[in-house]
């Protein structure tokens, strides 16, 4: 098949929106998206903890949860349901809870952050089967609160080093960005970041719309790819390769 029909085809399934690889029925995709390497690197079990942190039943390809979590507090009637249940609404994009960028806004819970936490795989799994969490193994299965644990232990990076918590500006070099992007991302989300679309007709979502809107969480994307789909990560590489891409990624359009 000519590669750009394959482009047609595979753009044509993203425009609905939340269809993971196995939707898909793309098994070739559905490995490298919900398998595993059979010796695994750090590197890898850093991702795959941050896609988990990020959404764990995504990650999973598990249907959303319709009850809000339990510890979600009342005050905040926003949000709820499924999403209430993701590590990162409690936690959030920049790991530092009530301290970062969900101290206000649509996701404000007061909750505290997990940044520095030091609990090891074993203490982790209990704080997470234990109140107020109450993840039960058949939503977070041990070896996936094993990846969590590394996540949290090695792959938390210190976004107020690199983005500006009040303007979202990024110290990134663009044109070195511009060329990982190119050579990386564009295969997927295009030269402009609009070949791929997560918004509606009205309010399109593109990689330029989110780098802008909320430049944490794009960057903890870029670090740890996106749950259920077949996103890379660029995580083998060093903090600055994703803090230029990010900063590319805020020049292209937003609509
Ligand atoms: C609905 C909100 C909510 C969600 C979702 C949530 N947590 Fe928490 N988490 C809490 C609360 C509440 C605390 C206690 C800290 C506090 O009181 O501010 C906490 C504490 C923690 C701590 C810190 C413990 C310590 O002693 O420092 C870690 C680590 C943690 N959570 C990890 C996770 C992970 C991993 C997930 C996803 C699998 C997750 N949390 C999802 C509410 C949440
Ligand atoms: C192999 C294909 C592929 C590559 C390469 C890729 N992505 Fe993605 N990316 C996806 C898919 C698929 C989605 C999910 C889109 C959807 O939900 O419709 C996605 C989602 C995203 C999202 C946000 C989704 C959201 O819901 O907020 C961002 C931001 C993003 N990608 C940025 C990047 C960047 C930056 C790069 C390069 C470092 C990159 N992607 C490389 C396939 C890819």
């Amino acid at each position: 098949m000519p590669i750009n029909s394959k482009i047609v085809v595979l753009t044509t399934c993203f425009v609905a929106g939340a269809a993971t690889a196995k939707d898909r029925d793309e098994s070739y995709h559905a490995d490298f998206v919900f398998g595993a390497p059979a010796e695994s690197t750090e590197a890898w079990e850093v991702t795959r903890g941050g896609r988990l942190y990020d959404n764990w039943y995504a990650t999973q390809d598990m249907d959303k949860p319709e009850d809000t979590h339990p510890a979600w507090p009342a005050s905040n009637v926003k949000k709820s349901g499924g999403v209430t249940t993701r590590c990162k609404s409690c936690h959030g994009w920049d790991y530092r809870g009530a301290d970062g960028k969900y101290g206000s806004g649509s996701y404000q819970t007061g909750i505290a952050g997990v940044m520095g936490y030091s609990g090891d795989a074993t203490a982790l799994e209990a704080l997470l089967r234990a109140e107020p969490h109450g993840y039960s193994e058949d939503m977070i299965p041990k070896d996936h609160a094993q990846y969590i644990s590394t996540f949290l232990a090695k792959g938390l990076d210190d976004m107020n080093t690199v983005i500006n918590f009040d303007t979202g500006e990024v110290a990134g070099n663009i044109q070195n960005g511009a060329a990982v992007f190119q050579t990386t991302c564009a295969s997927c989300h295009g030269f402009d970041g609009r070949a791929l679309d997560w918004g509606d007709a009205d309010e399109p979502g593109y990689v330029g719309t989110e780098a802008n809107a909320n430049p944490w969480e794009v960057l903890h994307k870029i670090r740890n790819g996106h749950p259920g789909v077949e996103m890379i990560a660029l995580r083998a590489f060093d903090l600055q390769v994703g803090v230029d891409v990010l900063a590319f990624t805020r020049t292209l359009p937003v609509k």
